[in-house]
């Protein structure tokens, strides 16, 4: 069978750079050479697009970007034949690279959001992901509570400001709320921008500072107990992975903790009894379906002290790492890294 060539779309002009490289280079080490052609193409924080053919090592430590290993490249517009064109001369015409289907490994804004699934869709590449809509509906916070919501599934009070001024509304609101509550971009992820308000004088503060990273930011009561996740994989047929549970020993589940674990520790599978799990997974398809979802997500719940589910948030493309907690709860439900690499590629190239 011949090969297929996977274009890997890494690194990105978003806050979670960093992540989407380790992201990427697990993928890349991951994916079975008998089957597949890997094409990393890269973007640097600064918008360059770079085919990368140097050494995997070199994305993990962020010194892909140089001349010898990586060459200016463009994806051609042309739905019927899909190629990656080099440029390695800017005074002669492309070489160019054939493309079966285009992985996206960004995490965040300008790559998980719709924005490079609208640009794949448009040229006819089969993506392995979230389509245009899903990634950004999911990527807002709002949005995707509201259909949540609609499909029945609990989710926390909140309300979305367009403007830190007047504070007063965003006051009011607190005081009606309680605290601790939470203030976020309603763009965001790896917790970039996010306060956990625990008096009013602070509020003032994590507001502003949202308001750095989107120009809408989100207020949301605090959900008591403690965060679950379910890797959900399918189009149409789903499975789900075994859902996890992150333990946390202070604060709230930050940048830092997010990459240290140093105060908390994630339990896969979550320490919950059969039935339990089994409403996790459901509530999860529920929400995967409300919000459009294709080939896979993690979507992320709590789960309170009466045994309530409230919806967070779904990540459209989660982290990817031998560590990260999507591969980590399909391997608790027996899929191996790789097989779950095949089992996206599948359904990319199915749909
Ligand atoms: N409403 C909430 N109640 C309790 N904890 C929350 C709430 N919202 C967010 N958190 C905490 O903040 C973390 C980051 O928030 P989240 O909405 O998941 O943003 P991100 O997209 O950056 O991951 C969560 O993992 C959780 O620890
Ligand atoms: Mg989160």
């Amino acid at each position: 069978m011949r090969k297929l060539n996977v274009l890997v779309i890494f690194g990105g002009c978003s806050s979670e750079y960093e992540v989407s490289l380790e992201s990427a280079s697990a993928i890349l080490e991951h994916l079975d050479r008998a089957k597949y052609r890997p094409l990393p193409l890269g973007i640097t924080a600064d918008g360059r697009w770079l085919f990368f053919q140097g050494d995997i090592k070199k994305i993990r430590d962020n010194t892909w970007a140089n001349e010898k290993d990586a060459v200016p490249a463009l994806l051609s517009p042309e739905r019927i034949d899909h190629r990656l064109l080099l440029f390695p001369d800017p005074d002669k015409a492309p070489e160019s690279v054939p493309v079966d289907l285009a992985f996206p490994v960004i995490h965040g804004k300008n790559g998980e959001d719709g924005t490079l699934q609208g640009l794949l869709e448009l040229f006819g590449i089969p993506l392995a992901g979230c389509g245009t809509l899903s990634s950004a509906l999911c990527m807002d916070k709002d949005r995707a509570h509201r259909l949540a919501a609609l499909a029945g599934v609990r989710v926390p009070r909140s309300l979305q400001l367009n403007s830190p001024d007047p504070i007063s509304q965003a006051l009011s609101f607190a005081l009606e709320i309680g605290f601790p509550l939470y203030v976020k971009p309603v763009r965001s992820g790896s917790s970039c921008g996010i306060t956990r308000v625990e008096r009013p004088e602070e509020l003032p503060d994590a507001v502003s500072l949202a308001f750095h990273y989107d120009s809408r930011v989100i207020l949301e009561e605090n959900i008591e107990g403690f965060e679950v996740g379910c890797a959900v994989l399918g189009t149409e047929r789903l499975i789900t992975g075994e859902p996890d549970e992150i333990e946390l020993s202070e604060g709230f589940f930050n940048y830092t903790e997010k990459y240290t674990l140093k105060t908390s520790a994630i339990h896969v599978p979550a320490r919950v009894d059969r039935e339990l799990a089994a409403r996790l997974k459901e509530t999860a398809k529920r929400i995967y379906r409300a919000l459009d979802c294709a080939v896979f997500a993690r979507v992320d719940m709590f789960l309170t002290p009466e045994g309530d589910i409230v919806f967070n948030e779904v990540n459209t493309i989660p982290g990817f790492t031998e560590h990260s907690r999507y591969p980590g709860m399909m391997k608790a439900a027996g899929f191996s890294f790789s097989q779950v690499l095949d089992e996206i590629i599948r359904l990319a190239v199915r749909s």
